[in-house]
């Protein structure tokens, strides 16, 4: 693009804007983050170079099919290593595109030698089958991998497949609007380091997708488990699902659910005597679920549904206990039709959509539209 009317035009900035849109990147003055869209039915890809320097980038696809990079695909990515290596990136967000799962391996083998740590996926498509692995994970060594609404031919083999493309040590994994979840163990590698496991925002999932997702024995490292808005009904049955599965957490994270009674007569669960934080806010509770963990040190209980003071025999042992915003603290003001009169209702709602709108924030934020 020929940025030098716009230059002659400081005047009259307007003109110049649509100009500045026809560029599907933009790179931050400090070369510090680089986002493209690439919207036009005939993309210029090239326009991705100005992202060569950048720390964090982040580039849409705006819907295409990756197939014609496959071309470039089975060049042995050794020869420009040096390349590589000099990359500072470290943050990579891929999103909006069809993608041919030979170039998703292909793309993984490059960054191997790239210092890169931190991984997105989203909205992707992601076509035909694997290619042979090679004999060891010549992969990154990420320490986060984000995937968010990326379907895989594969099906429940795709973390399987995709695991071995990275090198070990993967410590945090977020998978949200999973199409698959049931994940074949028995061919699932162990993630040794894996800290937290966030799958969160998967409605459908539930405490039997749960069960089918966290396989025995494969997450000995697990210290967070992040179930925020998966169609978790009970606390309990998440309780038995843990223990099946052999995951010894420090932190629970159940906010966002509609959680219900235990139902009577369902298995008693005792809970793994690491938890010591357990997350149930904006969970529509009427009553403190029975069943919780003897002793925790923190409860969050913020923003449902108690209409009265839970008696101390209903609660666990708590040193850190978060009540605020439940109709018996504060009844009139929580009946208040004018959010702008309750600060409670206020602050639980504002929380609620700020779940909703983090996906967006996030990419808004990172285009510099806020602040
Ligand atoms: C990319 O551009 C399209 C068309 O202008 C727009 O609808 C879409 O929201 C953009 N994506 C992002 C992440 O900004
Ligand atoms: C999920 O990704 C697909 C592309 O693979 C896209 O068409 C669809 O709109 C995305 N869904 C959501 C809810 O963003
Ligand atoms: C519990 O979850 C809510 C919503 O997801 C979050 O705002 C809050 O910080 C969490 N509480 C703790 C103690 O982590
Ligand atoms: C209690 O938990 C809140 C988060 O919910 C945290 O901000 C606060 O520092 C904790 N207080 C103590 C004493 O641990």
């Amino acid at each position: 693009m020929v940025r030098a009317p716009c230059l002659l035009l400081l005047l009259l900035p307007t003109l110049c804007i649509s100009e500045v849109e026809l560029e599907p990147c933009e790179v931050d003055d400090e070369d510090f983050r680089c986002f493209c869209n690439f919207t036009d039915p005939q993309p210029e890809w090239s326009n991705a170079y100005q992202c060569v320097s950048a720390i964090e980038v982040e580039i849409h696809g705006g819907g295409h099919n990756l197939e014609q990079f496959l071309k470039g695909a089975d060049t042995d990515p050794k020869q420009y290593a040096d390349v590589l290596k000099a990359l500072r990136l470290r943050r990579l967000t891929v999103a909006s595109a069809q993608v041919p799962a030979v170039l998703v391996a292909a793309f993984l083998r490059a960054l191997a030698y790239s210092r890169i740590k931190e991984l997105t996926l989203q909205d992707l498509e992601v076509t035909g089958g694997t290619p042979p692995p090679f004999l060891e994970a010549t992969g990154p060594a990420l320490s986060i991998l984000t995937l968010r609404n990326v379907s895989w031919t594969a099906g429940g083999a795709w973390l399987t497949e995709l695991q071995r493309w990275l090198k070990p040590g993967l410590k945090v994994l977020n998978i949200a609007q999973a199409h698959s979840l049931a994940f074949s163990c028995a061919h699932l590698p162990t993630f040794l380091a894996l800290t937290t496991l966030d799958l969160s925002d998967n409605p459908r999932l539930g405490e039997h997708g749960l069960t089918a997702a966290l396989c025995q024995h494969k997450f000995p490292a697990l210290q967070a488990l992040v179930l925020r808005n998966a169609g978790i009904q009970t606390p309990n049955g998440v309780c038995l699902a843990m223990v099946r599965a052999g995951v010894q957490p420090q932190r629970l994270d159940l906010s966002h659910n509609s959680l219900r009674a235990t139902a009577p007569g369902a298995p008693v669960c005792v809970w793994p005597r690491t938890l010591n934080s357990l997350n149930l806010s904006f969970a529509r509770l009427e009553q403190v679920p029975k069943g919780l963990p003897a002793r925790l040190s923190e409860l969050d209980l913020r923003c449902n549904r108690l209409n009265k003071e839970p008696r101390p025999e209903e609660l666990p042992m708590v040193s850190n206990l978060t009540l605020d915003g439940n109709p018996f603290l504060d009844p009139e003001d929580l009946y208040q039709e004018d959010p702008m009169k309750s600060g409670v209702v206020s602050a639980c709602a504002h929380s609620a959509l700020a779940v909703g709108m983090s996906g967006t924030l996030a990419v808004l934020q990172s285009v510099g539209v806020v602040a």
